[in-house]
């Protein structure tokens, strides 16, 4: 038996169930750590949700929805404990009997995944202490002019006035004018808010203005005026102070206040803000809540030294911040408690209604729905939301980067798994920071983890404060390598972006395990360093200092090599050792019998989004190929999320070949008028075994005049590739099209 999920931070993959295991799984602001042969510590995210599959591959999964501190453990029998601290069970169970079912039923309770704007499938550039909007652009217009594709730069909280939310910091005159020169580029801009506000400054006095509320003290008598006086605007207030970024105390927006003054506040000031620095998408961090200097009230001392935030540990008031169990959560760090790093339990959430015990894990689900649905009050696009805490139904609301990691390659290898299992929470939109966050990176990892990030759904190199910097153009070959990994994504980004609509509409998987696709094949089970785009697309990274080839596996199926050295030829099954070269394309492979969409790259998604489409077609022996194109304007709004009612084209591919020749057939059924897709100028075929004859290509009965110069056929290969422009008009209006053609003597 088989155990995959449980909680964010899974470093065992699958679950070693021969060993005793408990994973506490409760909010906290920790990144991973991967070095060590078995960390169990809860990050930031919980997921009470497991998948187990049992022999010849029958899956099944179990939900648990519950927000308190929890704990669940594992071991030989199999067997599994669950205990929790409060709350209520109410637990979910998904037959499948595949994996993909399982996650597909288990997105149909929680609810799908958002649609990321095209753009956001671009590469990100981001760095914690530019310092400067000066350092930024340096950064950003070397990278562009090696020619790496690249569309969103990213501001951490450096671009902040003191880390005020909703301010510019006085080394970052200029960044609207920036941020409207990017836009004219066809780029877009991420910046980061942290969910804490400072007590002192006009953001705080509107959210009072407007009723919102934030976590409180239940009661007065809790309330250290000592401190709380010191601020006029939350003098007579019961809201918990702590400290996070900014200089002084600062105040938690309770996004869970049903009346939604809260989110309104928080909407409007995102609105405010925008008017003077247009940015595109929001990054939301440090909301586990992560506070951080929370202490006991056994200090009066320090605590009024520090303006710490304290909570009671003995008498009456200390029953929920000092429970008779506080989980493996708390016992796992020495000398720590549940409030340990964020607010007192006994705070009141919900608009004065929950403890805010049974309600933290829930904190960064909440500030991620209030900011999802600010965007068209925002922005008016589609944009990307990132947050650090997760629950499930976080991917309705954005997607999530895994935290962080540390620039070490044990912490690109969990990279992989990271990326796999949210996608099993139904957060498909996620990757690692590249290059890694905390330590110096270096050349050989930061360009293997640029080789694997251009595959991540979200892809950003990311790097902690006074570091070394370590965006591509420092290196040439990591320069070189993320390039030529960027340019092959950008091409393929039809397909990933047809893989999130499939997320979106129909709840599935965009990254999976090998083992998804061939459940019953025990050796795919085991596999945890490779992985699928969807069904077809096989991304095999090299994950290990000095490492010159991948020790592959291929399951039994028809596979296609795409690195540039071996294009086209076929793989044989089990385990190939495959080169990694580290001036090539990373490891990448596809399965026979599908069709994939891809557009010519260019520098930025907005412009080779207009380039014409071109399909693979791979063939497996003895089967009709298929797959499917989505396209719509890739930033517009799918209003109430109902992407049934959005202005789209999909259309359905398929192949069929014989002796004779082939036929290549579109249909469109969901095609809205709406949208200008650009016509499909190329079809490239793998495994084709005779010689089209490139005079005879119909389209609807009419004959094809093929361009020439780029049609051929390779017969070592077997690969063909016809072209012509305006090949195929992909406009709604046509609905169908058959392109066939006989093969030479018949
Ligand atoms: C913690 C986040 O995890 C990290 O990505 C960010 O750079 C820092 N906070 C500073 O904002």
């Amino acid at each position: 038996m088989r155990l995959c999920g449980w909680m964010d931070g899974w470093t065992d993959a699958p679950h070693n169930l021969e060993r005793y295991t408990t994973w506490p799984m409760f909010a906290r602001d920790i990144g991973p750590d991967s070095a060590s042969a078995l960390s169990t510590q809860n990050l930031y995210g919980v997921h009470p949700f497991y998948m187990c599959i049992e022999a010849e591959g029958q899956a099944h999964g179990v939900f648990i929805l519950n927000s308190n501190a929890q704990e669940v453990e594992t071991g030989p029998g199999p067997h599994l404990v669950y205990r929790t601290i409060g709350g209520r069970l109410d637990m979910a169970f998904f037959p499948g009997p595949t994996p993909e079912e399982v996650i597909n039923q288990y997105l149909q309770h929680i609810g799908f995944p958002f649609l990321p704007a095209y753009w956001a499938l671009g590469y990100q550039l981001c760095r914690w202490g530019y310092g400067s909007l000066d350092a930024m652009k340096t950064v950003i217009s070397r990278n562009q002019a090696l020619g790496i594709p690249l569309d969103v730069p990213y501001a951490d909280i450096d671009y902040m006035n003191h880390y005020e939310d909703f301010t510019e910091g006085g080394n970052w005159t200029g960044f609207p004018a920036y941020t409207k020169q990017l836009h004219d580029q066809g780029l877009h801009l991420i910046v980061i808010f942290d969910p804490a506000v400072e007590v002192d400054y006009s953001s705080f006095q509107r959210a009072l203005n407007a009723d919102a509320s934030f976590i409180e003290w239940a009661r007065d008598d809790q309330v250290p005026h000592d401190i709380q006086d010191q601020y006029p605007m939350a003098k007579n207030t019961k809201i918990m102070l702590g400290n996070v970024w900014p200089d002084r105390n600062t105040a938690f927006p309770d996004f869970l206040d049903p009346r939604n003054n809260t989110d309104d506040w928080w909407a409007g000031e995102f609105a405010q803000f925008h008017n003077t620095l247009p940015f595109d998408g929001m990054w939301i961090d440090m909301n586990e809540p992560s506070n951080f200097d929370t202490g006991t009230y056994s200090s009066l001392e320090q605590r009024l030294a520090n303006a710490k935030l304290s909570c009671p540990i003995s008498g009456a008031d200390s029953s929920l911040d000092v429970p008779p169990y506080p989980t493996q959560a708390v016992f796992q760090r020495d000398g720590e408690y549940l409030f340990s790093k964020t607010l007192c339990m006994l705070g009141k959430t919900a608009h004065r209604t929950r403890n805010f015990y049974d309600t933290k894990s829930l904190y960064g689900w909440s500030e991620a729905r209030a900011t999802y649905k600010a965007i068209p009050q925002v922005t008016g696009k589609r944009s990307a939301v990132i947050s650090r805490s997760t629950f499930p139904s976080s991917g309705r609301y954005g997607g999530h980067w895994l935290g962080d990691n540390t620039a070490r390659w044990e912490d690109l290898q969990t990279s992989v798994i990271g990326v796999m299992e949210f996608n099993m929470f139904g957060l498909p939109y996620v990757g690692s920071d590249i290059c890694g966050f905390n330590g110096p990176s270096n050349e050989e990892l930061c360009l293997r983890w640029h080789q694997f990030g251009a595959f991540s759904p979200f892809s950003r190199d990311h790097n902690s404060e006074g570091l070394p910097d370590q965006d591509p153009a420092v290196w040439p070959s990591v320069a070189n390598a993320a390039k030529i990994a960027l340019t092959f994504r950008y091409y393929y980004l039809p397909l990933l972006y047809s893989l999130h609509y499939n997320a979106a509409r129909y709840g599935h998987t965009v990254i999976r395990p090998l083992f998804f696709e061939f459940p019953g094949d025990n050796e795919a089970l085991e596999i945890s360093e490779q992985f699928l785009w969807g069904s077809a697309l096989m991304i095999a990274p090299a994950l290990y200092p000095g490492q010159t080839t991948v020790h592959a596996y291929f399951p039994y199926a028809t596979w296609y090599s795409l690195q540039p050295e071996t294009y086209g030829q076929q793989m044989f099954s089990g385990f190939n050792d495959v080169k990694a070269p580290l001036s090539s394309l990373t490891p990448v492979f596809v399965r026979g019998g599908f069709i994939l969409p891809r557009q010519a790259a260019n520098t930025t998604t907005t412009a080779s989004r207009l380039n014409p489409f071109e399909v693979l077609i791979t063939i497996k022996k003895d089967a009709v190929s298929s797959g499917e194109l989505y396209y719509d304007a890739g930033d517009d709004i799918v209003p109430n999320d109902n992407i049934e009612q959005h202005p789209r084209v999909h259309w359905q591919f398929s192949f069929s070949t014989s002796l004779v020749g082939g036929v290549f057939s579109g249909n469109c059924e969901t095609c809205s008028t709406a949208v200008k897709p650009p016509t499909l100028d190329t079809i490239e075929i793998l495994g084709y075994q005779s010689t089209p004859n490139f005079t005879q290509f119909k389209l609807d009965g009419s004959t094809v005049n093929l361009d020439m110069s780029k049609t051929f056929y390779d017969a070592s290969l077997q690969r063909v590739v016809i072209s012509s422009k305006n090949l195929i008009s992909l406009l709604a209006l046509k609905k169908k099209f058959t392109l066939s053609f006989s093969n030479n003597y018949y």
